[in-house]
Formats: C-alpha cells, structure tokens, sequence
C-alpha cells in the first residue's frame, strides 16, 4: 500500500521524489523502491519523523505500536501523521501522538490503479486546512471521501476496502458458471470482468438514472432476468451478505479491542 502512495503521490505536481523519505525495516525493500521511484530512503523511522512534514504509517496494525511507541517523543507538535493501519482507532492514536494532527485513511487496493476510493478521518473534525492537504494528496489514487465519524469510517472499511475482497468473491462465481459451460479459462475471466465493469460504468454514466431503475431496465417482467432475480430474493442473497459485512465489522472491533 506505501508503494501505491508513492507512486500516486509523485503523480501530482507538487512534490519530487527526493523530497519523498521512505523507511523500512527491510533493506532490501528500501533499496527496490529508491531505484524504482527515486525517492530518499531513511536510516530510521525516528530519523524520518525528525525530517518530513507528513509522516504517513503504513505498517501492519499489529505492528503499530512497536513502530510508534519507542520514537513517539520525537514527533513535533502539530505534526501531520497519516495512519493506514485498519483497526487502530483514533482514540489509540490520539494517546499514543498527542501532540500531532491524525488522519486516519483507508484506501482499497484499486488505488494501485488511481481508481481507488480513500475515506479518511480527521481527529480534528474542523482543520479545514488539514482537510484540503489530504484531499490534494490523495487525488491522484481516486475518489477521496471525509468521513464524519469512525461509524462511518469502520463502514466505509468494510464496503469499500473489504468490499473489493468481496467483489472477487462475486467474480469468481461468475467465472465459475462460465467455465462450467466450456469457455477457455482466459475468454471467462474477460466475459466476468467485463460484465462487471460494463454494469459499473453504466452505473456510473447514468447519473439521473438509480441502479435499481437501471435493474429494472435489464429484467422485463416473466422474463430470464426477472426468473434469477425472483430467486436471488427467495435465496435472501441480500442477507448473506450482510451477515458478512456485520462479520468483517466485527473482526475489525475484535482488532480494535486487541490494539487499545
Ligand atoms: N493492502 C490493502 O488492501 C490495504 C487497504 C487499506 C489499508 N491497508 C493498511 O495499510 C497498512 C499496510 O498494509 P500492507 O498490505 O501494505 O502491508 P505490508 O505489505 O506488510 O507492508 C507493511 C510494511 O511495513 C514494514 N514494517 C513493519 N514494521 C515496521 C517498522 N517498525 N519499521 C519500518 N517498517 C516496518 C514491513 O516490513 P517487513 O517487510 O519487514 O515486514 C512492510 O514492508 C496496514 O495497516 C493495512 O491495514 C491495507
């Protein structure tokens, strides 16, 4: 993921790879990156804390605290820092940095491709400032959305982030069903994936349009789409998954509750 913010952030026109500072704790990995991007590596997180505007954190939550903790002192007062780590609150961010300004971002992984969508939560609601230097940041990756409150953010995790785990999912079961009917395996990849873009772009032209009039549209009454529709509904499609969006949100509680 910091990879993908590297190469979207070097997308706009404000900033240069040299003033790009990257650590890791792998060499190697800091070593691949500077000759991809060109960017300047650090011999240390406290190091780079010391030196850049706006750290961005892009550990693994369970490898939070250990990143953070020991060097926490060294972070300036009203310093920007911007946590990707899914299930670290800001509650806990906020005792671990009191004296910085917290953005909590979750991007999904379509933002490798600048098609992503990045929710994002301030621990300042009213740092208007903070606010447009996010929205700019992130503009390159997709479409950025302020988040009201962790509600929402944890909601906005789920279906957006978890979401395009999800939408595999769904994918897949289509790719299966075509495959069953003899398709190559690459002709059915395409047709699913094709299927499902054609119906989102479609979605996304028909702004006057909603997406269920836009179903209503496909399924001409007694016909095929109106038969497999009927039977999504009886099956209850809709509340299988719901019960795994309230599952995925209860996991991330459950690593929430772990990391406080
Ligand atoms: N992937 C996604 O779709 C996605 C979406 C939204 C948000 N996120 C969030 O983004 C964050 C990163 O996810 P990811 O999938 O990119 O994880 P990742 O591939 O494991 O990358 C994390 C990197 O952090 C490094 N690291 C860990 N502890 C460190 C420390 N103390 N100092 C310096 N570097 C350290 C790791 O080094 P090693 O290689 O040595 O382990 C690794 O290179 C997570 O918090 C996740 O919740 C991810």
């Amino acid at each position: 993921m910091a990879q993908a913010m590297i190469r979207g952030l070097l997308e706009t026109d404000f900033i240069v790879p040299q003033r790009v500072l990257v650590s890791n704790r792998s060499p190697g990995k800091l070593q691949k990156l500077t000759e991809q991007f060109g960017v300047t590596t650090s011999r240390s997180n406290e190091e780079l804390v010391e030196q850049a505007d706006i750290v961005i954190i892009s550990v693994k939550p369970q490898d939070l605290l250990a990143a953070i903790e020991p060097i926490s002192r060294a972070f300036l007062e009203g310093q920007i820092v911007i946590c990707l780590a899914a299930g670290v609150r800001m509650e806990t961010l906020e005792k671990l940095l009191p004296q910085c300004r917290i953005v909590r971002l979750m991007p999904n992984t379509p933002a490798l491709i600048q098609r992503g969508l990045l929710g994002y939560l301030l621990n300042d609601d009213e740092d208007d400032a903070l606010e447009g230097i996010v929205e700019d940041l992130f503009a390159p990756l997709g479409r950025v959305v302020k988040m009201a409150d962790e509600e929402q953010f944890e909601a906005f995790m789920v279906a957006c982030s978890s979401g395009t785990g999800f939408m595999f999912e769904l994918m897949m079961y289509w790719q299966d069903w075509i495959l069953e009917h003899g398709f190559d395996p690459e002709v059915a990849k395409a047709i699913t994936i094709e299927t499902f873009v054609g119906a989102s772009l479609l979605a996304a032209e028909s702004d006057q349009v909603s997406i269920e009039e836009l179903q209503n549209r496909v399924a001409s009454r007694k016909g095929v789409t109106a038969a497999g529709l009927q039977s999504m509904r009886e099956l209850e499609i809709e509340r299988a998954l719901r019960i795994s969006f309230e599952k995925a949100a209860l996991r991330n509680s459950e690593i929430a509750r772990e990391l406080k």
